[in-house]
């Protein structure tokens, strides 16, 4: 009978398979609404993020709007009334890559919100490498928005420092993206804003155009699972917890009991969010025996600052 090492490493080398770049393009422009307006006045922009990353590229977008006198308000997704999207004249998605797609608390999310016709829609993600299927997880988002009546008007993708929490913090990823983002970054970010509202002005749209991706299979294994079983140890030491709450705050399935110390792994959807913003280094974790420690703990040990965008200093 096949051990769970071997299985979950025979899963590891179909991964890397799929991983491999080769991409077509598969363009999807459906017969979108009209624009209801080529002079948005009111953004919504919504956003996801576990460690900080998506919410800064979001932060950053709504000064560039708020410079250009539109109304924004940006939102926590998961904490905003679904029912006042149609009240918006432009809806920006923002969240990170996850397991090479949208995170499932999010596609979600979003596939439970009313009709939004003619509202100009446009997704970006925060990615941690280069073959993380970024392109197709913004697409995902744009396809759900537009099934809603939303109208593709922007896309892209942002890459930062991955935080996939792995035991030396050490993968080629994590080394050549540990000074991510930068001021080109930034620049992308600023442009991507900008560009979105020129593109409305004009009444123009974009198509939803998927990589034909062999990365693209990986979402089709059952990559929650795989790492579900990777993760032999899953709880929090009593020792070191300061009982600061951030844990359960952070989780999207209130899987983390830290009072009670324990996990509920039937709802645990891997995500790492407990781990990553502890901080006091109490989450215990071990992912295929191996002790994890989180996003925080990683920057705290190296000493590493996230850049932030000049326009922080000034702009609410
Ligand atoms: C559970 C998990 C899975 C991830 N999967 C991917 C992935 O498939 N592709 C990728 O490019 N980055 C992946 N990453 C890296 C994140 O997308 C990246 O660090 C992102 O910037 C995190 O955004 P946040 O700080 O807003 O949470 C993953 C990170 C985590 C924690
Ligand atoms: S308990 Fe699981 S789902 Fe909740 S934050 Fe931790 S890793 Fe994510
Ligand atoms: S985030 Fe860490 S310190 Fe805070 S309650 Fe959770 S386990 Fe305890």
């Amino acid at each position: 009978m096949e051990t769970r090492r071997n299985f979950i490493k025979k899963s590891a080398v179909v991964s890397a398979a799929l991983c491999l770049p080769v991409s077509l393009t598969s363009e999807s422009r459906a017969a979108y609404p009209d624009l209801k307006t080529r002079h948005p006045q009111k953004v919504l922009i919504l956003w996801y993020s576990q460690t900080g990353q998506t919410y800064r590229y979001a932060r950053l977008i709504g000064c560039i709007l708020k410079g250009k006198n539109l109304k924004v308000d940006e939102r926590e997704i998961q904490e905003v009334d679904k029912r006042i999207l149609p009240d918006y004249d432009l809806i920006i998605v923002g969240t990170p890559v996850f397991y090479y797609d949208t995170p499932s608390n999010i596609s979600d999310w979003l596939e439970k919100i009313p009709a939004i016709k003619g509202t100009p829609v446009a997704a970006f993600v925060a990615f941690g490498g280069p073959e993380g299927n970024q392109h197709n997880a913004s697409c995902h988002i744009l396809k759900i928005l537009a099934s809603k009546g939303g109208v593709p008007v922007g896309r892209d993708a942002f890459r930062n420092i991955p935080s996939y929490p792995t035991p030396e913090w050490n993968t080629s990823q994590q080394i050549s993206g540990r000074h991510l983002p930068n001021a080109a970054t930034f620049d992308q970010v600023r442009r991507f804003a900008a560009d979105i509202l020129e593109r409305i002005s004009r009444g123009e749209t974009i198509s939803i155009s998927y990589e034909i991706a062999l990365r693209e299979g990986l979402r089709a294994l059952p990559l929650v699972w795989l790492n579900k079983k990777a993760v032999n140890k899953h709880s929090v030491d009593a020792a070191k917890c300061i009982a600061c709450g951030t844990c359960v705050r952070k989780c999207p399935t209130k899987a983390i009991d830290p009072f009670k110390r324990v996990v509920n792994r039937d709802k645990c959807l891997v995500c790492f969010g407990c781990l990553n913003n502890c901080p006091a280094d109490a989450v215990i974790m071990e992912y295929s025996g191996r002790r994890l420690y989180g996003f925080r703990e990683y920057l705290k040990r190296n000493n590493i600052t996230i850049m932030e965008p000049e326009e922080f200093k000034t702009c609410t």
